[in-house]
């Protein structure tokens, strides 16, 4: 049985004049691809909008899109994404069906030669994108939510969360989800440079994602008894 936990206080919302009032995910992403709500818009090729079927029960939340994501438009399609797909199909998850989205919908980068480096967003440019995730929430109404590292599970979760010390715990009853989880995030697996911890990681990450994958079996089990 997972974990029940309580869970912290919303925080309050972002800015959210900017954000239209609908549940239509094609009517968010269009509007999306508009937004000034913070200066990033200015630096990123695309806007990547959260990918996956409405009815999705798992909801996995990332940083923010990398280089080939922004060139793309697409959420986890670059080396972490690749990890990521890896270890779903590995727990039994299938990617088609679970919504992925980010914390922040714009790639921040710097350039270092001919190479844009990932560079960590602040609080107020997370701030300023979680109304977006929080219309995607509303419209998915995930049965779980699955934070992938610390910028998602501080988003929602406040800023003293921490993923070091709470990975894989299963949050009961959050204000968007039944249940919720934060994990590493894979693209930190695979900046790991010693490759024992590297492994390790990976272990406890397949190990969140199989806990993740066995609380909606168990669900859909009980429903169906
Ligand atoms: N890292 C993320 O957090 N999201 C992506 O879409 C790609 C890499």
């Amino acid at each position: 049985m997972p974990t029940r936990a309580s869970t912290p206080a919303e925080k309050p919302s972002a800015s959210t004049e900017y954000i239209p009032r609908t549940d239509s995910l094609a009517s968010l992403q269009l509007a999306a691809g508009a937004c000034k709500g913070c200066d990033l818009y200015q630096r990123g090729t695309h806007v990547v909008f959260g990918e996956g079927p409405r009815s999705a029960r798992l909801m996995l939340v990332g940083e923010q899109p990398g280089d080939q994501e922004d060139r793309a438009g697409k959420p986890f399609i670059g080396p972490a994404g690749r990890l990521l797909d890896r270890v779903l199909a590995q727990v039994g998850l299938d990617r088609g069906e679970v919504y992925v989205t980010n914390t922040v919908k714009h790639f921040k980068w710097e350039a270092r030669g001919t190479r844009r480096l990932h560079v960590k967003p602040s609080a107020s440019e997370v701030q300023a994108c979680r109304g977006w995730l929080l219309a995607e929430l509303a419209a998915i109404k995930p049965t779980m939510i699955v934070c992938l590292g610390a910028v998602a599970a501080r988003s929602l979760l406040g800023r003293t969360f921490s993923v070091t010390r709470s990975r894989g715990l299963v949050i009961g009853d959050t204000a968007w989800a039944p249940w919720l989880m934060a994990t590493y995030h894979p693209s930190a697996l695979l900046r790991m440079p010693d490759e024992a911890a590297r492994e390790a990681a990976l272990a406890h990450f397949t190990d969140d994602l199989r806990r993740a994958s066995e609380t909606l079996a168990g669900l859909k089990a009980s429903r169906a008894s």
